[in-house]
């Protein structure tokens, strides 16, 4: 059975992790949590970017050996990687020896076939980009884009990717494939930008310049352009006897962000496949950028980033993780702030969620002992709870299949709010105190329909608060059978079942605040 094969950007650790680094890893966990849950064999590679110009500059500037130095930064990024609970399958990292072995063996077979040449370079490069740059790139005024950072010029001997050969069959597959980019409109941005002609790729830095690479296989004098070498993790990682593994290869998506898309993930990589003879991978999702108020970027080389650790630290990971994907539509950007975090945490999730589960388990315990009871009467605000589970869970789902996890979020909300709202009609306190059988009844009915709902809305929280899901099945005194689906099934599954006598799943943020 062929797995469903999800990727991430890997990240450049010429600093620390920040948000947005942060985002795309949880964006993929939720995504493959989401497929594993429906029944998928998921495979689901991170890792780091390790070579070029802009990595050994930065070892050179703590004066540690370039190795020592990606080797501590590519430690940090994995430690908060598995502080978020990504459940990533494997962790790839550019510098390992299965790496560029088959950078190179990819290499020789493009230079075997002649796509590759040598000639002068004259030009200019981006180090924070790691992207060269020509004249045609600089603004009206004469300056370099912003996004660049500083830019060198650049004239030496080099190795060049016949890129402009495939530029009408890049055309053509982008316009036969009309899905090959998530969200559409970025696909309409790739063909526009192949409008212009393009120019070969130079695929190789010397050596004297840049010594923190991989040698060329058929001269070593020089290395591996770092976009050449990171690219292939996406193959290096599966990969089989001189080609990826077909349990895994093609990727069904590469997760990126907006920035890496044009050109190198949808102009170099398509082309470096074919040319190589490699399928291409069956869809780019491209996701949008954290910003800070007013639209301003966040940045390792300005220094202004969000550390992803100190949110965690006072908040827990899944209010992190929830706060990620709640507050971004797949594919747009969206501004951070720390004001818009704690209201989503105060109001959602210490209000909403955390005080209907603590009032579940209180109740339970109060008026029932602690066992959940069967359901005996079902009336209309039963009834009405439950229809509207059907319509939530159905409408989540597809949501969830389309990437519209902010909105399957806040369906999966409008739910938890209803049993609020449930309760607060069929007021349990005031039925405990009468002893007539009818209001007994009635309660146990009630106390019944909120376990049972507060299961299932966690159920489908699972993929982006797994540790949540799993604590409230706990307290609940409940056991998940395998299949999500039939736990997404209203049920008389938890009749019987011994509840904790509360949990606080969201701390009130004073405390929050006041216990760092
Ligand atoms: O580009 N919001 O690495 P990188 C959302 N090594 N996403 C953001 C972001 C933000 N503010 N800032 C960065 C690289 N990202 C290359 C990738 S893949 C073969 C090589 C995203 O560390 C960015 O869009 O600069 C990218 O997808 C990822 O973080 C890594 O960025
Ligand atoms: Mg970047």
């Amino acid at each position: 059975m062929k797995s469903f094969y999800l990727t991430t950007a890997i990240d450049y650790v010429n600093g620390p992790p920040h948000l947005g680094h942060a985002y795309e890893k949880v964006l993929v966990d939720v995504i493959a949590r989401f497929r594993r849950m429906r029944g998928d064999q998921v495979h689901f590679l991170i890792g780091t970017d390790e070579h070029g110009q802009k990595v050994q500059m930065s070892a050179r500037k703590r004066g540690i050996p370039a190795q020592q130095y990606v080797d501590e930064t590519a430690a940090e990024f994995r430690a908060l990687y598995d502080r978020l609970n990504v459940s990533y399958d494997d962790f790839i990292r550019t510098t390992e020896e299965r790496h560029q072995r088959v950078v190179r063996e990819i290499l020789q077979r493009l230079h075997d076939k002649g796509e590759i040449y040598r000639a002068e370079y004259h030009g200019f490069y981006s180090t924070r980009q790691e992207q060269f740059l020509l004249e045609k790139d600089r603004l009206p005024d004469g300056t370099w884009p912003e996004i660049y950072g500083e830019v060198t010029e650049i004239a030496e001997p080099n190795y060049f990717f016949k890129l402009r050969a495939y530029q009408d069959w890049l055309v053509g597959y982008l316009q036969a494939h009309e899905d090959f980019i998530f969200p559409r409109f970025r696909q309409k941005q790739v063909l526009e930008f192949l409008k212009e002609p393009l120019n070969d790729l130079c695929i190789s830095r010397p050596r004297e310049r840049l010594e923190w690479g991989i040698p060329l296989p058929f001269d070593e004098a020089f290395v591996t352009y770092v976009w050449f070498d990171a690219l292939v993790n996406y193959v290096s990682g599966v990969w089989g006897e001189g080609a990826p593994r077909t349990e895994f290869w093609p990727a069904d998506f590469h997760v990126i962000g907006k920035d890496i898309l044009v050109p190198p993930h949808a102009v170099y990589w398509p082309i470096m496949l074919h040319a190589a003879g490699i399928e291409l991978p069956k869809a780019l999702l491209v996701h949008g950028w954290w910003l800070l108020k007013g639209g301003q970027k966040m940045s390792k080389s300005t220094g202004e980033v969000v550390n992803p650790l100190d949110l965690i630290d006072r908040f827990g990971v899944d209010a992190f993780r929830y706060f990620l994907i709640r507050e971004m539509n797949v594919g747009q950007d969206s501004e951070y702030s720390f004001e818009l975090f704690l209201s989503r945490y105060t109001s959602d999730l210490a209000n909403d969620l955390g005080n209907l589960v603590n009032r579940a388990l209180n109740m339970t315990g109060r008026y029932a002992g602690g066992v959940v009871p069967a359901a005996g009467v079902v009336e209309e605000p039963e009834r009405e709870l439950q229809a509207l589970w059907n319509r939530t869970r159905d409408e989540a789902v597809q949501l969830c299949e389309g990437f519209q996890f902010h909105l399957a979020l806040d369906r999966t909300f409008t739910f938890i709010k209803a049993i609020n709202g449930y309760i607060e009609k069929r007021a349990p306190w005031k039925l405990g105190k009468s002893a007539a059988a009818a209001d007994q009844a009635l309660l146990r009915t009630s106390l019944a329909t909120m376990a049972e709902a507060l299961r299932l809305g966690v159920t489908l929280l699972a993929p982006v608060m797994p540790a949540t899901t799993e604590k409230v099945y706990a307290a609940l005194g409940h056991t998940p059978v395998p299949k999500w689906s039939d736990e997404l099934q209203w049920s008389a599954s938890l009749t019987g079942a011994k509840v904790q006598a509360g949990l606080v799943l969201f701390p009130r943020p004073e405390k929050a605040v006041g216990s760092k």
